[in-house]
């Protein structure tokens, strides 16, 4: 039977293994980095949640979990731009150790938006971890403190990211591709 997901994935980017074993390294870098610490770790919804719940069950120190969402895109794959928050977070990060999980960077406009915003709650310090960045190293226009990997710039779905609200249950990162994308999926 053909896997209903697949349709609109032109092909796999970055495979389920390749994912799992640079997720270990960044936790190890992570763990070694805050090993004093008790960090809060913020995802941000949707699309970073699965990189989150993997990394941080690779990690072995004590931490805490807390989730923003923003919306920039809509239902297109063009930045708007216009960053809003949709959920803030649950408690103060005031004084504390912040590591901001961000599933990918394009244009930079999202994650520029939320680090200015966390920011501004004065937190201790505040670092960030991509898990697919479309810059080169030391290019991003915006903070990188971690990379998982570095993508040329196609539009990925797939291990949490998005078109029009699906695909994000493929387990690994594949391009899109809206010529073969012609499911009628029911609803
Ligand atoms: P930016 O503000 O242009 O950096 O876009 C950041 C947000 O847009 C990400 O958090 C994603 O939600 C979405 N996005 C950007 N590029 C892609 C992509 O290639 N696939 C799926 N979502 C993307």
């Amino acid at each position: 039977m053909t896997d209903a997901r697949m349709v609109g994935v032109s092909r796999v980017l970055i495979s389920e293994e390749e994912l799992r074993s640079r997720i270990a390294e960044l936790a190890a870098e992570l763990d070694a980095e805050y090993r004093n610490d008790f960090p809060i770790v913020i995802g941000v919804l949707n699309g970073a949640v699965f990189f989150l719940t993997d990394l941080i069950r690779e990690m072995k120190i004590p931490l805490e979990i807390d989730f923003m969402a923003v919306s920039s895109y809509g239902d297109s794959t063009r930045s708007s731009g216009v960053v809003q928050i949709i959920k803030d977070l649950s408690k103060s990060i005031e004084g504390r150790r912040v590591i901001v999980i961000e599933d990918i960077v394009d244009s930079g406009l999202t994650l520029k938006y939320l680090i200015d915003n966390l920011a501004s709650r004065n937190p201790a310090d505040l670092r960030v971890v991509v898990l697919l960045s479309k810059w080169a190293i030391g290019q991003a226009p915006v903070q990188h403190d971690h990379v998982g990997f570095v993508i040329p710039d196609e539009f990925v779905v797939g291990y949490g990211l998005d078109f029009a609200g699906r695909y994000r249950n493929l387990p690994f990162v594949g391009v899109y591709d809206p010529k073969a994308d012609s499911a009628d999926l029911p609803g």
